[in-house]
């Protein structure tokens, strides 16, 4: 019988960045550590320990193919209402990833940046990623975007709260405020919109990510649990993204 040859991640990686027309901002819903850890019969935590694995792999698959912006949603204002031990968990792990990780990322060119409400953090957890921003701030290769405590709806009703408050000290008027304007009042303004967004663990929803950034992305669902998503993933969703015609509303 002949055997089938498993294509490895390097090939793929080399054909989608012989196509070009590679996304430039990959955004991702990092879902199913839980599930992960449960099947396994162990705790949740571990699952999100295991996360941080797959995230380590995801980060250099990005930098390998040159991908100039990668996003991860780690943390929503919602996941407060997970059970205390496991929102502690979280915050222990963002805080001693950042801090051990933070040395390679500034090695390999790699800028941190984040996303949320970073304010409404402990002080140890808040410093701890201000630091990594600050340390990798000159970088000038892949930009990789932590999203940590953020709604989507709560950025939206951020930013028409501030353009409000501008209109009404005169600093803005009613007709002035285009999508440009609104864009620059949200928290992701110095970011490029998201042309791919990647769910995992079979989940099809946004779940209050990107909302108004989310308008044009593409949408790839997968069903691997995040603590199983490997490069072959990331380049096997680009390559399928490379398939879609984006009409942004007009024809092909
Ligand atoms: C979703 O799985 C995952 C999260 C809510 C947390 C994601 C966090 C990490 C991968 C670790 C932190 C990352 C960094 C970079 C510090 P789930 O718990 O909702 O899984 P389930 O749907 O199977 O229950």
């Amino acid at each position: 019988m002949k055997r089938k040859r498993r294509i490895t991640a390097e090939q793929i990686a080399q054909r989608i960045v012989k196509k070009g027309k590679l996304p430039r901002h990959v955004a991702i819903i990092m879902d199913g550590n839980g599930r992960w850890a449960e099947k396994r019969g162990l705790p949740r935590a571990i699952g999100h320990k295991e996360g941080v694995t797959a995230v380590k792999r995801v980060v250099r698959a990005a930098a390998r193919i040159e991908l100039p912006y990668l996003t991860i949603f780690a943390f929503s204002r919602e996941n407060w209402k997970r059970p205390r031990s496991e929102v502690s968990a979280l915050m222990k792990l963002l805080e001693v990833t950042v801090r051990r990780e933070i040395g390679e990322l500034h090695e390999n060119n790699v800028r941190l940046i984040t996303t949320g409400r970073i304010d409404e953090l402990s002080p140890r957890r808040k410093s701890a990623l201000e630091e990594g921003v600050r340390q990798t701030a000159g970088n000038t290769g892949l930009v990789l975007n932590l999203v940590f405590n953020y709604s989507g709806r709560d950025d939206i009703l951020r930013a028409v709260k501030r353009l409000v408050e501008e209109a009404a000290t005169g600093r803005a008027d009613a007709d002035g405020i285009d999508e440009e304007r609104f864009d620059a009042s949200l928290m992701t303004a110095d970011l490029p919109e998201p042309d791919l967004i990647v769910r995992t663990s079979g989940e099809m929803r946004i779940s209050n990510f990107f909302l108004w950034q989310a308008a044009y992305a593409e949408l790839y669902f997968t069903s691997t649990l995040w603590p199983d998503f490997e490069a072959k993933h990331l380049y096997e969703a680009i390559e399928e993204y490379q398939r879609r015609e984006r009409r942004f509303g007009s024809v092909g």
